[in-house]
């Protein structure tokens, strides 16, 4: 038999994924413990594990290099890799927001060149676009909270969990417009390939879940 690969993104949502996991009796115990180790194998079932940054988890599954993914709505609306979206595992629930300082929310309606900060430069110019709003992205890695702040840029477009990283730095929220959670991607040949497999584990899933 051969082995199924599992892509799991790093992060917010790591840690859920591998509950998940054990809780459908797929446990990929060794990936808890604090280790160099990038790839982890369940001899028994034939299953391999391993954890990448999450934008790289649709690049893996599209290559075939894992045949299944668990990584958020964000990156796959970002990365719009060529790959099957098969199940929403309601976990990591959270939003993707316009925030900035709250003096600048009644101007940025009206400004001619807004300046956004982000990690999600697709995301946010569809977002601008669809207002007919012109816009300059500027791409950013992380603490995108940073950017108006320091006078980067006016608004950000960033992931709202609690809410709790724009209040302490005293941004707001000017609107949500898209509601993210976690889902289950797979590789287009795996699915055909390795379809009963994988539609075994994806029930048992929605069991847990439920
Ligand atoms: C995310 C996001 C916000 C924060 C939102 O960043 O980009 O900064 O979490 O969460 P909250 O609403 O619960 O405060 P992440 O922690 O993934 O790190 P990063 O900024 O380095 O990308």
């Amino acid at each position: 038999m051969k082995y199924l690969t599992f892509a799991l993104a790093k992060g917010r949502l790591a840690e859920q994924t591998m509950d998940l996991f054990e809780k459908i009796n797929m446990p990929c115990e060794e990936m808890k413990q604090k280790t160099r180790k990038l790839i982890f194998v369940n001899e028994e079932l034939k299953l391999k594990f391993f954890l990448a940054k999450a934008s790289d988890v649709p690049t893996y599954v599209e290559y075939g290099a894992a045949d299944v993914g668990i990584v958020g709505k964000d990156t796959i609306l970002e990365e719009e890799r060529n790959l099957y979206e098969i199940l929403d595992l309601n976990l990591g629930k959270c939003d993707i927001a316009v925030a900035g300082k709250p003096e600048n929310r009644e101007m940025i309606k009206t400004m001619n060149h807004i300046r956004v900060a982000t990690k999600y430069p697709r995301i946010a110019k569809d977002y601008f676009d669809k207002q007919h709003r012109t816009v300059e992205v500027i791409k950013l890695n992380g603490s995108v909270e940073l950017a108006p702040i320091v006078g980067l840029s006016d608004v950000i477009v960033d992931i709202v969990e609690t809410g709790s990283t724009l209040k302490a730095n005293g941004l707001e929220v000017f609107e949500k417009f898209c509601a993210l959670s976690a889902r289950v991607i797979v590789n287009r040949g795996s699915m055909k390939m390795e379809h009963k497999r994988i539609m075994d584990i994806v029930d048992k899933m929605k069991e847990v879940i439920k």
